[in-house]
């Protein structure tokens, strides 16, 4: 398969090479203590994956998977939630791992789902931060992988249409 790549943004170099100073930061942060790594599928399924391999930490794994539709104004953007394979998050350690924070509706609703359970901490990581984007909601971000401009990527778990997520780079597609 040939992808429509436009422009390689982020190679797998630089994307490893930053998930192993983020594992050192996280490590840091916990010193020790396990911690549930919380995964919005679908785009957070390959920075998790790598992730949590680089943490060498006491780690479990659950997953929330999420998807937002837009409203019928650009303004409104509602987010679905199934799917649930969550352990329990109450007194735990929680971060978050997503793949990219846009508008910021999908990881406002995942710390909000999150923090429903009473953990005892709650933090988040992700891997790529657009800038330049108007905000509908400001979740904060305790880990950023990168921050990129405010143009569409694919790869590295992130879709166009349900394809390109096995891409192994971030790429700007060539899209018509
Ligand atoms: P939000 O607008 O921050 O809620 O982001 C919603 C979701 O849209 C993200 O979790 C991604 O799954 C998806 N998304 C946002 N920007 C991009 C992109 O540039 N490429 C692919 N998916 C994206
Ligand atoms: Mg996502």
């Amino acid at each position: 398969m040939t992808p429509p790549v436009r422009e390689i943004l982020i190679d797998r170099k630089r994307i490893d090479a930053r998930i192993a100073e983020l594992a050192e930061e996280i490590r840091s942060v916990y010193g020790g203590q396990p911690v549930v790594l919380v995964s919005i599928l679908k785009g957070g399924f390959i920075f998790l994956a790598d992730l949590c391999r680089a943490l060498g930490m006491d780690v479990e794994i659950g997953f929330l998977a999420l998807s937002s539709y837009q409203g019928e104004t650009e303004r409104q953007s509602k987010i679905q939630e199934s799917n649930l394979a969550l352990p329990d998050l109450t007194g735990r350690h929680v971060l978050i791992v997503e793949d990219i924070l846009d508008r910021g509706p999908s990881l406002a609703h995942a710390i909000r789902r999150c923090q429903s359970e009473n953990p005892q901490s709650l933090r988040t990581c992700v891997l790529l931060v657009k800038e330049g984007v108007e905000r509908i909601e400001y979740p904060p971000v305790d880990f950023t992988g990168f921050t990129i401009p405010n143009v569409f990527v694919v790869g590295y778990g992130l879709d166009y249409r349900e394809r390109y997520r096995q891409l192994p780079f971030i790429a700007v597609p060539e899209l018509d």
